[in-house]
């Protein structure tokens, strides 16, 4: 018998990614899977047991969350990402990394395609299939969802049919997908943008408005990267873990927005980040102090376009790149500690410190020790509005008609 072509297929152990592996090997595909740890807190090992249950060649499992929080993460927060000015990413940015472990597992294997569980409807899928091409042009990429055009009772036959595990309780009332960067919720009756977030798609978060928790914190950045939460140094992950954590119970981090997928429709977003709300915020603060005016507005201007570039899967591609360039250039001076107040869900910045600061107090002060050199703002405000005054003679602008405002005038009689 011919050796059976092999597949690397992306698995989460749910019902899809389970009746994808029945089903490509239906097609004769030799399958191997991949799970890999961003930060789900999912047990590995029983999904890898389920895969070789399923009846796979190989079952890998991958803890990536350092490699994901140091290459992606971090670059997306040095960036300030936020896609539509929402959304930090956390789906967005897992998919290339997904994406590259696939791509390495299937040269390890000798391995002819990969294989996600993404629908036709997603970002997902033009993230994966996108990075994959990026990676390694001459893979094939099969997405057994977007194919095989089972409706849900089609899909819970087949799985019946091939011993394949549904969960007995109804249909999970949300699609969710979560790592250290933040929790995505979408589908059920949010697909109603009328309707308000129901208690129940909240996890991570407590109730902004009952009586969450609140906190003071510290942060410390060393070139764009947080390092330590009040003095304690930790390692990415542990720190991205223990902020979701406590920042979430202080109710930080819900968000709930309409959001304009790639492949045209707009969809109902719940969001869920913690962690990245708080650091965002911290780090922007820290970015005031030490970033001069023009790089600030420069690198402000460009974060909206790294963020559509991790949105829309352009991951591995030039632009990232140069951006990430550019963003770690920007990034040298914020090193400093941020100080933070956490409460009824909002982050405030109630103290920061850098040591390449650019806040001079000899030059904001109003009291004494002023060093500000009051003459040549004469002298700058003459030749900043020096077009203005040649303009208003060309074309005036009339003020406002006082005959047309209620207006009271009170004359003094001098003796
Ligand atoms: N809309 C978000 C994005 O495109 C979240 C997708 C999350 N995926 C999921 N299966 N719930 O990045």
């Amino acid at each position: 018998m011919a050796q059976a072509k092999k597949i690397v297929l992306a698995y989460s152990g749910g019902l899809d990614t389970s009746v994808a592996i029945k089903w490509l090997q239906d097609l004769g595909w030799d399958v191997v899977t991949l799970v890999v740890d961003v930060g789900a807190n999912a047990d590995l090992a029983s999904i890898q047991d389920k895969a070789v249950q399923l009846g796979v060649a190989r079952a890998y499992a991958v803890d990536a969350r350092a490699h994901f929080a140091e290459r992606f993460l971090m670059p997306a927060l040095k960036a300030d990402a936020l896609y539509e000015g929402v959304y930090p990413l956390a789906s967005a940015l897992s998919r290339p990394l997904i994406a590259e472990l696939l791509v390495a597992v299937a040269h390890r294997e000798g391995a002819t395609a990969v294989a996600h569980g993404c629908t036709g409807k997603g970002n997902d899928q033009v993230r994966f299939d996108v990075a994959v091409a990026a990676l390694d042009p001459a893979l094939q990429v099969v997405a057994p969802v977007r194919e095989w055009a089972f409706s849900r009772d089609q899909e819970i036959g087949y799985a019946q049919e091939h011993g394949i595990a549904v969960p007995v309780t109804a249909a999970a009332p949300y699609s969710v997908d979560v790592n250290l960067w933040g929790r995505s919720v979408e589908g059920g009756v949010l697909e109603d943008p009328a309707h308000p977030v129901p208690d129940d798609a909240w996890a991570w978060t407590a109730d902004p408005d009952g009586s969450p928790a609140s906190a003071q914190l510290s942060i410390r950045f060393d070139q764009g990267v947080p390092v330590a939460l009040d003095g304690v140094p930790l390692p990415l992950p542990a720190l991205l873990s223990e902020l979701n954590a406590v920042a979430g119970q202080c109710g930080v981090g819900r968000l709930d927005s309409i959001e304009n997928r790639l492949v045209g429709i707009k969809s109902r977003e719940v969001y869920e980040a913690p962690a990245a709300v708080t650091l965002l915020a911290a780090h922007q603060a820290l970015e005031q102090l030490v970033l001069t005016r023009d790089l600030a507005r420069l690198k402000s201007s460009l974060a909206s376009e790294y963020a559509r570039l991790a949105y829309e899967g352009l991951w591995y591609t030039p632009s990232r790149e140069a951006l990430d360039a550019f963003m770690d250039e920007a990034n040298q001076p914020v090193t400093g500690e941020v100080e933070l107040a956490l409460s009824h869900g909002r982050v405030t910045v109630v103290g920061r410190t850098a040591a390449q600061s650019l806040y001079r107090t000899e030059l904001a002060t109003y009291g004494s020790g002023d060093a500000f050199d009051h003459q040549s703002a004469e002298g700058f405000v003459a030749l900043f509005g020096l077009s203005l005054r040649t303009r208003a003679r060309v074309r005036p602008i009339e003020p406002a008609s006082l005959e047309a405002l209620e207006v009271q005038v009170r004359a003094v009689q001098h003796a």
